[in-house]
């Protein structure tokens, strides 16, 4: 077996997509199509293959930092929608850049995308994709220019918005060329509107975008220069979906970074080879993907959980699961990371999987989940000590909830795993502590 990994990187990019999209209805293939608009545009608007590559890639994650936000993107966005049926003026409340507190969803996104460094350039067309026109001011701003893929897909952002989900497409397209043109020169740049009207004409464009073939376009446009990632790469790409993910609460900022190392401690201490560790590690980082499909205010709740928030809670190892199923070359990755509530009774979440179906790897990522959870302080309670901690995981392995052998190299050897976890666990507090900072 080779030991080595090669996993797509458009895919890995693609699932983030997914993943972003799970959190409503609404979004649901938003960052998807607002790729296959602005990489339309610019290839209309002549831009070279590999401009268009980098504006897929942008406009698949171009609202990634709103996640982190308290402010809801998709109900501002589900207005603007509403308001054009209504012939309300809709650009009026349109995103201005600063629209969300003091800190805009796209400086955010630009800082998170651009710490994974194969995506640092094309992080500035993140950066900037609400950025007006404003008759040529908005060709800077404050000092740096704005590149032309920001304002293509501050185009194409707004076309997906204009779209009604419940009506054909075809129909709206005259209504939504219209809005458009209207703001040439003012929200958008003439030329850019000029590139869309154009390529508006065809019926193919419109289809296009509410096909459920739009995947195998936009991999088709990246054709050829799908890189691969590598285990380095991987690792570094997983963690940048953890901040995603994690970042969107002070209190879980760095859960999947002590998860992630207390399992690959885990798993070298319990004989597994060093690429399974690394692999194990990235589980790590992966494991609570799902995550983004549960509504903050059911994740960050300081109170107990009704029995139908808890249901919501379920969802997310399951979406972990379905998220990462269609990466090639993650199927191990993605079974640790997505089995990690499954019980060695069988009564876990969401699989109910049985004994013989949970690999040693979902049962590490089970155990370090918990002595993570646990160990670390949470919004309603500080970190238990060793004496706590140990008895609960002790406790819930004499209940079958967890691995015994796993429990026990775990009491074993407490004292390291907790220095990793810890250490880990304060290094990214202060990243997380940092990045606001820079931030406000
Ligand atoms: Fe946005
Ligand atoms: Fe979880
Ligand atoms: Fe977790």
């Amino acid at each position: 077996m080779s030991e080595e990994l090669k996993v797509p990187l458009f895919d890995m990019v693609m699932c983030l997509s997914d993943a972003m999209d799970l959190l409503s209805p609404y979004l649901a293939g938003h960052h998807k199509r607002v790729a296959y608009i602005a990489a339309s545009i610019a290839s209309e608007y002549g831009m070279t293959k590999e401009e268009e590559k980098s504006i897929i890639i942008s406009g698949a994650l171009h609202d990634a930092g709103a996640f982190s936000l308290s402010e809801r993107i998709d109900s501002f966005n589900w207005k603007i929608s509403q308001d054009i049926w209504n012939e309300v003026e809709v650009f009026d409340s349109y995103p201005s850049y600063e629209y969300i507190g003091s800190v805009s969803h796209s400086e955010l996104g630009y800082q998170l995308i651009k710490q994974f460094s194969p995506f640092n350039k094309l992080a500035s067309l993140v950066r900037y994709h609400h950025i007006p026109w404003d008759g040529g001011e908005g060709a800077t701003f404050k000092g740096e220019e704005v590149p032309i893929g920001s304002h293509i897909l501050h185009l194409a952002d707004a076309v997906d918005i204009l779209i009604n989900r419940d009506k054909e497409v075809i129909n709206q397209s005259e209504k939504i060329c219209k809005k458009i043109l209207a703001e040439s020169g003012k929200l958008f740049v003439p030329e850019v509107v000029d590139a869309f009207i154009n390529l508006a004409k065809r019926e193919s464009f419109w289809f296009n975008i509410v096909s459920p073939t739009i995947i195998r376009n936009l991999k088709k446009r990246i054709d050829g220069s799908n890189i691969e990632l590598n285990r380095e790469t991987l690792l570094s790409l997983a963690k940048f979906f953890s901040q995603i993910i994690d970042f969107r609460s002070r209190f879980t900022a760095t859960h999947s970074s002590g998860v992630a190392v207390s399992a690959e401690a885990l798993a070298s201490l319990m004989g597994m080879s060093d690429f399974d560790c690394h692999k194990i590690k990235i589980a790590g980082y992966l494991h609570d993907l799902g995550k983004l499909a549960v509504p903050p205010e059911i994740l960050n709740k300081d109170a107990k959980l009704t029995k139908e928030e808890f249901n919501i809670i379920k969802k997310h190892p399951f979406y972990t699961y379905q998220i990462l199923d269609r990466v090639q070359g993650l199927e191990e990755i993605k079974i640790w990371a997505s089995l990690h509530h499954e019980r060695i009774d069988g009564k876990g979440y969401p699989f109910k999987s049985d004994i013989d179906d949970i690999p040693l790897g979902s049962r590490i990522m089970a155990v370090a989940d918990v002595f993570t959870a646990i160990t670390e302080d949470r919004p309603y309670r500080k970190g238990m000590n060793k004496d706590r901690a140990l008895k609960i995981v002790d406790d819930m392995a004499k209940d079958s909830a967890l691995d015994r052998e796993v429990a026990l190299v775990l009491k074993d050897n407490y004292k390291c795993i907790n220095e990793v976890r810890n250490e880990t666990q304060m290094n990214k507090a202060k990243e997380y502590d940092f990045f606001w900072r820079k931030m406000r």
